[in-house]
């Protein structure tokens, strides 16, 4: 099975595999009460976070291996500053998540983010169909998703039960052929960008 080519890099950051030293720098963004607003995942303590960050790490070693979730990382300076999400299901739909520390927020790097993302799904997956859903009222992400090509694709209602309720949420999509209509695929990552 395809394996992505890590790290992948944009301009600005790289996306890499956690590693065991990042929990701290985790720690300072990952329980932010307006980070975690619109994510449809319970995060509600240190507990939660070292269980959730402990299970990251062994993920790397799944064979196959369908969940990505990775460190994004400022190039020039090294820091690391969010985490993003690429997972593939056995129906060739990817679905992608991210987020991103708070003085981060707004310098374009969670469009930079979705977009590799995107691209790795296409090229290193094989993915026929990325997939991305989003709390009806989280305009940032909307605006992210639509920046990095996908379209609106419909309202899932009472779709995930999260935080003690039901979230609505807009799933956007972008399918491999309309991906493939619009740029030419970018070069392979891992280094060589
Ligand atoms: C979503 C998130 C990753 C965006 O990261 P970012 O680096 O700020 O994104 P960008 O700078 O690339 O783009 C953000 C866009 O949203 C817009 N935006 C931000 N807040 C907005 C709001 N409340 N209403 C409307 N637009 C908003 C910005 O103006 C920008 O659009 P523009 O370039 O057209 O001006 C970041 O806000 C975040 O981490 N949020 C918390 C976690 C989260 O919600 N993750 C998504 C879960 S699905």
């Amino acid at each position: 099975m395809a394996r992505l080519a890590l790290p992948l890099l944009t301009p600005r950051l790289a996306l890499r595999d956690f590693l065991a030293d990042d929990l701290p720098a985790v720690r300072r963004y990952a329980l932010d009460p307006r980070v975690l607003a619109h994510v449809l995942q319970e995060m509600k303590s240190e507990e939660d976070l070292t269980r959730h960050f402990s299970a990251v790490l062994n993920a790397r070693a799944h064979r196959p291996r369908r969940a990505y979730e990775l460190a994004v990382i400022v190039r020039r300076s090294g820091a690391l500053i969010g985490t993003c999400e690429l997972t593939r299901t056995a129906t060739g739909t990817a679905e992608i998540g991210y987020l991103l520390a708070r003085r981060y927020w707004g310098r374009g790097y969670g469009t930079e983010v979705a977009t590799a993302l995107r691209d790795a799904a296409f090229r290193d997956l094989g993915a026929v169909r990325l997939r991305a859903l989003i709390a009806i009222d989280n305009e940032a992400s909307r605006r992210v998703l639509v920046k990095a090509g996908l379209r609106w694709a419909a309202l899932r209602r009472r779709h995930t039960h999260a935080k003690g309720r039901f979230w609505d949420c807009d799933e956007y999509e972008l399918l491999r052929s309309d991906w493939l209509g619009a740029a030419p695929p970018a070069p392979a990552a891992g280094g060589s960008r």
